[in-house]
């Protein structure tokens, strides 16, 4: 990819809610075990946003430990992204709450909706900017309020989500600094977009007394089918990244996928013949968070030092759209 200047990752943070619900407080709501979902998925518990805050809160934390963790300043960022299924509101977006919660400048401040592949697309979109010489620090941030917008009825889906917020920021390295980000892709199928959504609500079929009754206000999944299609779609953006990159897998140190079920996390590392111990697998801890999945597995792995500063990392991820995405860096 070509231009004048390079990002680098110079601060990373994420928040996780207190209150947790785990699979013994799921067996009380819906026909289900704790067995069952840890065989068909791994995840254990997963965390809910306390009434009364929203995504924007759980940004806002997120983003002060990056902040911290880059010793820089709210002043000092350029630009905020945010991606999200679940923001504060329909309008306006939440980045530009988040910009005013921090006390940042009058910057640029927008939502990015590619459900669990957000985090991805907005980081490679802040790489873009960064890359020209636009920007020297821009703030992506993946967060969610998904309990909200989780039918406690339905046991294919609320089993699987969760809330939590996760934050980079990217600034402008040094010339000759190879702590960089090498590559991003991104892909959208169109084709595949029924296959996972919040169907009411929208311009589409506008909320109404019949939307509450369907349950049409809540996320909508054909679960084996996105299954097939996860593991499809992030081989071939992890194939992608390594042949743009010209890198073997072995000469990559980790690989943090979207963190929606083991199972998909395992038979995408097996195309690669990757061994699972060089993938980063938090779900138990968080369940789904969509666009906060890979920041929230990327800050644990840091924070257990597994990760550490100088490796190769390949991010991937999908979500619904069908979108998915990679990006291969040195941290
Ligand atoms: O970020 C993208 C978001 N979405 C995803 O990543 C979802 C991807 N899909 C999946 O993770 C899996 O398809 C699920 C976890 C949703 C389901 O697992 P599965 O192994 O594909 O199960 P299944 O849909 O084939 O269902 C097997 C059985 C069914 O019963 P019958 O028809 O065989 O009698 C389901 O009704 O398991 C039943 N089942 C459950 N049983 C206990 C479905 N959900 C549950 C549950 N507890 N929570």
């Amino acid at each position: 990819m070509a231009g004048q200047y390079r990002s680098r990752v110079s601060g990373i943070g994420s928040y996780l809610p207190e209150k947790v619900l785990t699979n013994h407080d799921l067996e009380k709501m819906v026909e289900t075990s704790d067995q069952w979902i840890i065989e068909r998925t791994g995840i254990e518990r997963r965390h809910i946003t306390p009434e009364g805050q929203a995504t924007s809160d759980l940004a806002l934390e997120a983003s002060r430990r990056a902040l911290a963790d880059s010793k820089l300043n709210p002043e000092d960022i350029d630009m905020i992204i945010v991606g999200t299924v679940t923001s504060d509101r329909q309008m306006p977006s939440t980045a530009c709450y988040l910009q005013s919660k921090l006390g940042c400048r009058n910057i640029v401040s927008f939502d990015l909706n590619a459900a669990c592949s957000g985090f991805i697309y907005g980081l490679s979109i802040a790489d873009q900017f960064i890359r020209t010489g636009m920007y020297k620090n821009i703030l992506v941030v993946g967060a969610e309020v998904l309990h909200r917008f989780v039918n406690y009825k339905d046991r294919e889906t609320c089993i699987l989500f969760g809330d939590g917020a996760g934050a980079w920021i990217l600034s402008r390295a040094n010339e000759g600094d190879n702590q960089v980000i090498h590559s991003s892709h991104m892909h959208a199928d169109g084709n595949l977009a029924e296959l996972l959504t919040l169907p009411g609500g929208g311009s589409l079929v506008p909320p109404s007394q019949a939307v509450l009754d369907s349950n049409m206000q809540y996320v909508s999944m054909k679960g084996r089918e996105i299954f097939k299609n996860a593991v499809r779609a992030m081989a071939q953006c992890c194939q992608e990244a390594l042949e743009a990159n010209n890198t073997a897998p072995e000469q990559v140190d980790w690989i943090v996928p979207h963190q929606a079920n083991k199972r998909i996390i395992e038979a995408v590392a097996d195309q690669f013949k990757f061994p699972m111990e060089k993938v980063i697998v938090y779900l138990q801890e968080t369940g789904n968070t969509s666009s906060a999945s890979i920041p929230l597995a990327f800050d644990w792995a840091v924070q257990t030092g597994k990760i550490k500063r100088g490796q190769t990392i390949l991010l991937t991820a999908f979500g619904a759209g069908l979108t998915s995405g990679s990006i291969l860096l040195r941290y």
